[in-house]
């Protein structure tokens, strides 16, 4: 029980990674802080926890909620949102949307409850694969998770004195709502599934408790002297052409 008296917070907890992840975290013992718009949906991922309906890109909201946290042991900011296309094809207000969902929120989580963690807390913010190469069609999500993964870098140098690390991971393609959405709107989706599937060298999606099991090993005093980094999980994608 590796979290027993830890209180973790978990960004995106109503659903797919976030909310994979909050089960994990709970079963290895934490007390839980569960964030995301839809409050049936973070009581469905657990009712044993505290339910914050909100919007992370909402500073007013995000603020209010920091004034009454309790201190963190860790935090999971697992939200995130996918909208599709090029740079030349995104309508503005969908890249503005990818900065607010992407790269506000968890910059506004850090800013509002960084004075909340505990000397020796530990944060994992989620990139994604496609922020380390480019691939088409994704342009704004990219740009907005590689914004992502530098944000743990300064975090985590902006918190070591105080013994708070700060890693972001970056996963593949994980079979979740995000990603069967995307599927959906294709021309021919079981095609595309498949495609997802073959990119990386062990020729498989991940899986949510996968990548859930990194959190929890990045989030716990196993891994006390990694911070700053951005840890692929992809199959190995990254590391072939
Ligand atoms: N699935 C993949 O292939 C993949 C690959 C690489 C990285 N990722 C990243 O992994 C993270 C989790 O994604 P997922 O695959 O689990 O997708 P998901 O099931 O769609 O989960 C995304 C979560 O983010 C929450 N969210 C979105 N915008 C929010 C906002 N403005 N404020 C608060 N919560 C917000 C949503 O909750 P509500 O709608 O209830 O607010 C939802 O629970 C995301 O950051 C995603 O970019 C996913």
């Amino acid at each position: 029980m590796p979290f027993a008296g830890k209180r973790i917070l978990v960004t995106g907890a109503g659903s797919g990674i976030g909310r994979t992840a909050a089960r994990l975290f709970r079963e290895r013992g934490a007390d839980l802080e569960l964030v995301g718009r839809r409050l049936a949906a973070l009581q469905d991922t657990l009712l044993d926890a505290h339910h914050i309906p909100l919007d992370h890109a909402d500073e007013a909201a995000v603020a209010a909620f920091a004034a009454s946290c309790p201190p963190l042991d860790g935090m999971f900011l697992a939200a995130g949102e996918l909208r599709t296309g090029s740079v030349e094809g995104t309508p503005t207000a969908d890249f503005e949307a990818m900065i607010a969902a992407n790269l506000r929120g968890p910059w506004l989580m850090a800013h509002h409850l960084g004075p909340k963690l505990k000397d020796g807390a530990s944060v994992v913010l989620v990139g994604s694969n496609i922020a380390l190469r480019a691939i088409p069609d994704s342009a704004a999500y990219s740009v907005t998770k590689a914004g992502v993964h530098m944000l743990a870098k300064v975090l985590a140098l902006e918190w070591a004195s105080r013994g708070i690390r700060c890693n972001a991971i970056a996963p593949g393609p994980i079979h979740t709502t995000m990603v069967a959405v995307r599927l959906a709107a294709s021309a021919d989706p079981a095609a595309d599934l498949a495609r997802l599937a073959v990119v990386n060298p062990l020729k498989r999606l991940g899986t949510e408790v996968e990548v859930a099991a990194l959190a929890a090993h990045l989030l716990s005093d196993e891994s006390a002297w990694t911070t700053g980094a951005v840890i692929t999980i992809d199959g190995g994608a990254n590391a072939v052409y």
